[in-house]
Order: C-alpha cells, then sequence, then structure tokens
C-alpha cells in the first residue's frame, strides 16, 4: 500500500467483471479508495462485496455509460462525499461486430447500427460521462483521466503489412476506440497546463469475456490502466501506452 494514495479516489466504469474489476482491485491495494462501477445493481454490489470482504476500499457506484441520469447521480454523490475525483478509468466497453467462420464481418457488411451501437457506448457515451465528472476531476490535486483503448484502434498498426494486427480487422470495435484515441489526445491539449494527466491505454491482449484468445490473464491487462492512474505529478501527458511502452495512434 502507498501512503500517497492514501485518501484518493478513483472511478472505474464497466467494473464489475473482467479488467475493471481487476484495475478496482489494484488500485485499492495501492491504498486508492475506489468506486466500483457498474450498470448492474445487484453484479456491482456483488463484486464490490468481495473485494471489500478482502480488506479493500472498494465501494459499488450505479453507472451504466448509456443512462446520462446515472452519470448526473453518480457525479452528484462523488460530490457530496468526496467533494472531487482524483482518478476516472473509462474501462467500460462493448465489442457488438458479428462474427462469421471467416472472422468478423468486413467494413462493407457491417451495418451502420452496428457502427451507431457501438460508437454510442464506446466513444459518445464515455465522453458525456468524462465531461460530467470532469469538474469534480479538476478539484483534484492531480487528476487523472484513463480511455481504455486497443491496440486495435491503432491505424499505424492496421495499415502496417507487418503489424500482428494487419490481418485482425473488427471495424465497428477499431474504429469507436481510433475516434476513443482522438478524443484522448484532444482532452489532454485542453488540460496540457493543468494538474490533470489524460493518456489512452491499450490493455494488451487479455483473456476475459470479450476475448477468450487473449495471451494476458486480468492482473497484467490491469497493469496499464493503474500505471497511468498512478502517474507521478512530473508524468506525461497525451499518450496511448501499453505496459510502459509507447504505441503508435
Ligand atoms: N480483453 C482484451 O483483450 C482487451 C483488449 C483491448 C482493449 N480492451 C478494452 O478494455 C476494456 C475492458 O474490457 P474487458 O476485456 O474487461 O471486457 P469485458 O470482460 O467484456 O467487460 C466489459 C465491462 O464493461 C461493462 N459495460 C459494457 N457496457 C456498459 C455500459 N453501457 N455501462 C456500464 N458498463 C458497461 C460490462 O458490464 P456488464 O457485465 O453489465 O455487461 C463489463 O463490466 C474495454 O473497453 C475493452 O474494449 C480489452
Amino acid at each position: 500500500m502507498s501512503e500517497e494514495n492514501k485518501g484518493r479516489v478513483a472511478l472505474v466504469t464497466g467494473a464489475n467483471r473482467g479488467i475493471g474489476l481487476e484495475t478496482v482491485k489494484q488500485l485499492a491495494q495501492q491504498g486508492m479508495h475506489v468506486l466500483l462501477g457498474a450498470r448492474d445493481q445487484a453484479k456491482g454490489s456483488e463484486a464490490a462485496k468481495k473485494l471489500k470482504s478482502e480488506g479493500l476500499d472498494v465501494e459499488f457506484i450505479l453507472l451504466d455509460v448509456d443512462d446520462a441520469k446515472t452519470h448526473a447521480q453518480a457525479a452528484k454523490a462523488i460530490e457530496e462525499k468526496f467533494g472531487k475525483l482524483d482518478v476516472l478509468i473509462n474501462n467500460a466497453g462493448i465489442m457488438l461486430d458479428e462474427k462469421g467462420s471467416g472472422g468478423f464481418a468486413p467494413p462493407s457488411k457491417t451495418s451502420a447500427a452496428i457502427f451507431r451501437k457501438t460508437f454510442d457506448t464506446n466513444f459518445f457515451n464515455t465522453v458525456a460521462l468524462t465531461q460530467t465528472l470532469l469538474p469534480l476531476i479538476k478539484k483534484s490535486p492531480a487528476g487523472r483521466i484513463v480511455f481504455l483503448s486497443s491496440g486495435l484502434g491503432s491505424l499505424t498498426l492496421h495499415s502496417d503489412p507487418k503489424s500482428p494486427i494487419y490481418n485482425y480487422k473488427v471495424p465497428a470495435y477499431d474504429i469507436s476506440k481510433t475516434a476513443l484515441n482522438g478524443y484522448g489526445v484532444h482532452l489532454a491539449y485542453e488540460l496540457k497546463d493543468t494538474p490533470i494527466k489524460v493518456n489512452v491505454a491499450h490493455p494488451g491482449s487479455v483473456v476475459t469475456d470479450m476475448n477468450a484468445n487473449g495471451n494476458l490473464e486480468v492482473d497484467e491487462g490491469a497493469k496499464t490502466s493503474v500505471d497511468l492512474a498512478t502517474l507521478p505529478n512530473n508524468g506525461y501527458t497525451g499518450k496511448f501506452i501499453h505496459l510502459g511502452k509507447e504505441l503508435p495512434w
């Protein structure tokens, strides 16, 4: 446990399972008070209860990224209870692309409806939540904002025939993450003269419900988010990072 994290309040979205749940655990192990965000009351409370029973300072908060009412309720609750938010990890994400025997549907066959629904959660509503919580993050002496993107959001890697993801394309998901990368860069620029650091994480290819074929376990998968949430005051902002290494946009 680190003394300097005492009194710091973190919020992780989509944290009832997968990388988000592990991120909550690791941040709490570092001494933060962590709000475990989940859209399902029962699943979120259960996950928080389990971590609390391990002695961790974790509390459930209802947060459906697709429901702005819960954004406002969460902001009000955080304001009243803590008066600030030190860390926001935008972890919740979905992959809706249709999978056939030959891989995911190509861009020519991916419907606008799938693009729209994917962008709603992974981009538009994540942007809206971040904007709602920003006034509270500005009240922190050392705010940190992390966007969970993916290496699959990198146009540089997607257009390089030598890259490991060149032949792995999940159009709606990938491009929603590319958009998120763009937002991260722009928000980092806007906040560059403040104490807030804004960075984008690629967790790695991690075994979760979203990715049965990952090559990392969740404890490794959560590390990049935790590193970016705990950057020192002289740390970087506006970067795309995987396990301490910079990725191309
Ligand atoms: N796993 C990988 O290899 C990998 C690689 C690169 C990037 N990522 C990114 O890392 C993040 C976490 O992924 P994961 O692998 O842990 O996925 P996961 O196991 O599928 O978990 C996704 C989480 O997001 C939540 N969620 C989805 N829509 C939500 C909404 N509208 N409001 C609130 N929560 C919502 C889910 O809640 P419910 O239980 O209620 O559905 C669940 O808790 C995602 O942004 C993903 O794109 C993952």
